[in-house]
Parts: C-alpha cells; structure tokens; sequence
C-alpha cells in the first residue's frame, strides 16, 4: 500500500474551497428540509436518515418525523413501536433504534441538552466519527472534516488515492486529505459542498465530469482513469470445494452419469457421480453399483468457478472388473459412450473432461471399446 505522498498546500487548498464553494453558491442543494432551522437535532435526525438513502426519499421521511418527534425530548419519551412505525420503508431499522436510544441517553447523561462535543457524539449508538462531524459543522459551524461515501470517492478521485476506501491506510489518508482540505471559513457551506458534489457530479457510475469545478485539478481525470477510483473492494479469495469425480466405465468402456437433484449447482444436470474428498471409490462401487473394481487411477484436478466458491474436481478413472448392476432403468442413470453422450444436458467442463478422456491411455482403450459397442449397438 502506498503511504500517503499527497501534498495538499495552503494554494491547493484554498484554489480547492474556492471552486467548490463558488460552485456550491450556484448549483448546491439549499433548500432541504433539514437546512431550514437548521439545529443540532433536526441535523442529526436527518443525517441519520441519509445515511444509505437519498435526499428525495429522506425528505417526507423527515418532515413527518419531525411533526411527531419536534424535540429530542419527544423523540426520547415515545415507544420505541411509535418510532419504528415512522421509519417504516426507511430501511435499515438499527437506526431507528440507535436514534431513539441515543434520545434517552442524551436525556440521562446530558441532562437533556444536546452534547456538542465530537467526542461526546461519537460516544452515543448510530453516530460515527462523520455524521458527529457533520452534525456540528452543519448546525454549529464548528470546523470538523466529514468524509461519507460522497467525499470519499471526491477525493479519491480528486488525489487519485490508489486502494480501497475500506482499508484502514487508505481511509488514513483521505481523512488526512479532508483535513487538508476543510476551510475555517464556511466549513457548513464547505461540507455540504463536498456530499452535493459527489451526490450530483462526482457519481459513482457515468461523473458528469465536464460540469464539475474540480475538473482542471482531478488527478483520476488527468488520467483518465475516474471509473477507476475509488478501488472497490478487494474480492476475497472464494472458498474451494473439493470433490472427487468417479468417472467409471464398465467392461464396454461406457460411463457412467447420473442427472444431479434440480436444487444445488448443476441442478437437473448429468455428471459422473460426485464423492466427497475423504469418500472411498471403490466402496461406492460396491455398495451403489454391486461391482467390483479392477483399477483406479488419479487424473490431474481441475477447478471451476462458481459465484460463491470454486470446486476442484478430482477425476477418479475406475474401471470396473464385474459387470456394474444396472438395478432396472433408473431414470437418474445412464450409461453412455463417453465420447458420444447423446442428448442429455452435461455441465460444459463435464463434457470437456469426457473429450479429453479419449487422450488417457488407460481411459483410451475402454473409450475405443465403448464406441466399437455403442456402434454395434446402433448396427443391431
Ligand atoms: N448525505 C449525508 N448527509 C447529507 C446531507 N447533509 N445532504 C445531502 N446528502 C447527504
């Protein structure tokens, strides 16, 4: 990870809140509910609500939340069930709860009277290091960086700040640019320049970049390179599921499928019976075919990604020495010329596998055998 080398001069930073704010002046949003009597309560209510929701669900939210609850003390003194009906359709209802647990604490340990300090912010449920910092900097003025999702991916852009925001050096780093970068003057304007921006402009997909103020300065645009800051989330690894792949032919060299059940990977699919990585294939053969086995041999793994995970199939090629007990016509059983599998639905790298069965030498001779007897069959 690359340690912060971003130098952000007082020219910078001036140069950066002027064009910000000149472009706030004209295009910002100024007239959401929560701007009008714009106190430490109202703010924090609404900057709860935002968070993960956008500005035109959270207005009717907020106007109705704030006919019932007026005060904090309302807030504190209602049922939790009255508060929860209000953010119903809001989503994420921890909020709620944290937002109306917060109310009584502050009564208690505040006696009432709304905390005004970051620290004393960040102490209570639901508030975080930005939302205390926005609280205080949009109803107090006080002069405190805020970095939501909106200026973080400003920044990211604006400094072309390598790495995930998520990572704990490069969100050291952002905050450090926010930091730089937060004026003393207008720190209210300021801030809620930097979530109008990355909200209407600086947008994740398709930033309407010509009709940005930072344009001339972004470094992620000198690059040509916007959609690629901020990283997303590093993938992890996906999990690998091991299963072994019994790819048995019989005296004929035909092979054997069977249609995997509908729900699971493959559902409704034919492959060759699939054990788990411990199982013992020749017990399988003896208790599930009545058939004993001549050979086994190990072919190479081979991985396929699904979504969630990858499975490695381990191919076990068997070759039985008696005559497999085909117990009536099962419907979910089939026995097929490996080359030729007729028309049933085969996964794409079972069908593979069975083509490059042909190149095994101890596969070949039963996969010649099997089409000698399949095209004996077709004669007969
Ligand atoms: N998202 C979070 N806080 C916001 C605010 N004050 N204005 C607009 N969007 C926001």
């Amino acid at each position: 990870m690359r340690i912060a080398t971003t130098s952000v001069t007082p020219d910078i930073a001036n140069d950066f809140a002027q064009r910000l704010l000149a472009w706030f002046d004209r295009h910002g949003r100024h007239d959401l509910p929560w701007q009008r009597d714009a106190t430490p309560y109202r703010v924090w209510v609404s900057e709860i609500m935002l968070q993960q929701t956008q500005v035109a669900v959270v207005a009717p939210y907020f106007e109705r939340f704030m006919a019932h609850f007026p005060d904090l003390q309302a807030l504190a003194a209602a049922e939790q069930d009255e508060v929860l009906h209000l953010w119903s359709g809001l989503g994420y209802y921890a909020r709620a709860r944290n937002l109306h647990r917060a109310a009584r604490r502050i009564i208690v340990e505040h006696q009432g009277r709304f905390p005004e300090q970051r620290e004393a912010l960040e102490a209570l449920p639901g508030i975080g290091r930005s939302t205390a910092a926005a609280i205080l900097s949009l109803a107090l003025g006080q002069h405190h960086p805020i970095l939501d999702g909106n200026c973080k991916r400003v920044l990211a852009r604006c400094f072309a700040v390598p790495g995930w925001p998520g990572s704990g050096a490069v969100l050291a780093q952002l905050w450090w640019l926010a930091e730089a970068l937060t004026p003393v003057e207008r720190v209210a304007a300021f801030n809620q320049a930097m979530m109008d921006l990355g909200a209407t402009l600086c947008k994740r997909s398709r930033p309407a970049c010509s009709l940005c103020p930072l344009a001339d300065r972004c470094q992620a645009l000198a690059q040509a390179a916007v959609s690629l800051y901020p990283a997303p989330k590093p993938r992890k690894q996906a999990p690998v599921r091991i299963a072994q792949l019994l790819l048995i032919q019989d005296q004929q060299g035909q092979l054997l499928l069977q249609r995997r059940p509908p729900a699971g990977i493959w559902g409704g699919l034919w492959t060759p019976p699939e054990l788990g990585v411990d199982a013992d294939a020749k017990d399988w053969c003896q208790s599930q075919l009545r058939a004993s086995v001549l050979r086994l041999e190990m072919l190479p793994a081979r991985r396929h990604t699904f979504s969630h995970f990858q499975l490695e199939m381990r191919p076990v090629l068997v070759r039985l020495a008696t005559q497999a007990n085909r117990v009536g016509d099962e419907p979910d059983v089939r026995w097929v010329n490996p080359l030729k599998p007729g028309a049933l639905g085969l996964p794409a790298p079972i069908r593979q596998m069975l083509n490059e069965l042909g190149a095994w030498p101890q596969a070949a001779a039963e996969v010649d055998n099997a089409c000698i007897s399949s095209e004996r069959t077709r004669q007969e």
